[in-house]
C-alpha cells in the first residue's frame, strides 16, 4: 500500500466570519492548514500529501508549504479547489500519482488530530477496509425536527437513540479506486466522503475517533483550538 492524504483547504469558512479563507487563519501564529498538513505527515505511512487550495490562492498556499517545515519523507502537492468540499475533495484525487493505493480525506479545518487516529484508520484500511471513519459518541441528545424559519419554533418528529449515533470526523480513509468510483458516480450532495462510498452499496467501518479533531466550524472553536496548542506545548 502507498498511501496519500488529500486535505480539502478550499473552503471560505463562512460561520467563522469575515476573514481570510479559514485554512489560512492562524493558530498560536501558524496557519490552520500547515497544522492539519502536519498531522497527516505525522504518519509514517503517509507519503504524500496533496493540497486543494482555495480557487485562486493556489500560489499562497504552495509558498506556505515551501516554507514551513515538513518531515523530509513528506512529498507534497497543491491543487485549486471548487465550489464544494465534494468537487474540491475530487479534484486533489484527480491529482494522484498512479501508485497511490490508498486516500486519506482529511479536513483542514480539522488541524489538531492526534497521528494515532490517523494510525488507526490507516491500520484498518490496511487491513482490507474500503471505508473507514473516525468518529466518537455524542454528547448531546438528538432531535430530528421538521426545519422552519430561522427563529421559529420547530416541530420533534423524532429522538434516534443516542447510544448508537456517531459524530463523525477526519481523516477518512479508503482504497483509492473506491473512492474515486463514488466521485465518478454519486451526485447527490453530502457532508463527508464515506456517505458516497456508502450509496455505491460498500462498507463502511468506524474506528474511534478523538475530541482533538474536532472540526473549527465558529469562532469558539478558534479558542478551543489555541488552548489545546497550548496545553500540548506546556
Ligand atoms: N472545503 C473545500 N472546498 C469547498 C468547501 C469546503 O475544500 N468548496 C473544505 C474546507 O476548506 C474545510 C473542509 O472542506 O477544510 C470542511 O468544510 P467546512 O468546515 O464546512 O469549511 P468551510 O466550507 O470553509 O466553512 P463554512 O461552511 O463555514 O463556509
Ligand atoms: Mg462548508
Amino acid at each position: 500500500t502507498r498511501t496519500a492524504a488529500v486535505i480539502p483547504a478550499a473552503g471560505r469558512g463562512v460561520r467563522l466570519g469575515p476573514g481570510a479563507p479559514k485554512a489560512l487563519r492562524a493558530l498560536n501564529g501558524t496557519p490552520m492548514l500547515i497544522h492539519a498538513v502536519r498531522a497527516m505527515a505525522a504518519s509514517r505511512a503517509v507519503s504524500l500529501v496533496v493540497v486543494v487550495a482555495p480557487p485562486d490562492g493556489a500560489p499562497e498556499v504552495k509558498n506556505l508549504l515551501d516554507t514551513h517545515a515538513l518531515p523530509e519523507r513528506t512529498d507534497y502537492r497543491v491543487v485549486p479547489g471548487g465550489e464544494t468540499r465534494q468537487e474540491s475533495v475530487r479534484l486533489g484525487l484527480e491529482a494522484l500519482p498512479d501508485d497511490i493505493t490508498a486516500v486519506l480525506v482529511h479536513d483542514a479545518a480539522r488541524p489538531l488530530v492526534p497521528v494515532d487516529t490517523v494510525d488507526a484508520v490507516v491500520e484498518a484500511v490496511r487491513d482490507g477496509a474500503v471505508a473507514v471513519v473516525p468518529a466518537v459518541p455524542l454528547a448531546d441528545t438528538v432531535k430530528q425536527v421538521e426545519p422552519r424559519e430561522k427563529g421559529e419554533a420547530e416541530p420533534v418528529l423524532a429522538t434516534p437513540d443516542r447510544a448508537t449515533l456517531r459524530a463523525v470526523q477526519t481523516p477518512q480513509g479508503f482504497d483509492r479506486d473506491t473512492l474515486v468510483r463514488a466521485h465518478a458516480t454519486v451526485t447527490d450532495n453530502v457532508t463527508d466522503d464515506a456517505s458516497m462510498v456508502e450509496q455505491l452499496g460498500e462498507p463502511v467501518v468506524v474506528v474511534p475517533g478523538h475530541e482533538e479533531a474536532f472540526k473549527v466550524t465558529r469562532p469558539l472553536d478558534l479558542v478551543l483550538a489555541e488552548a489545546v496548542l497550548a496545553r500540548r506545548r506546556a
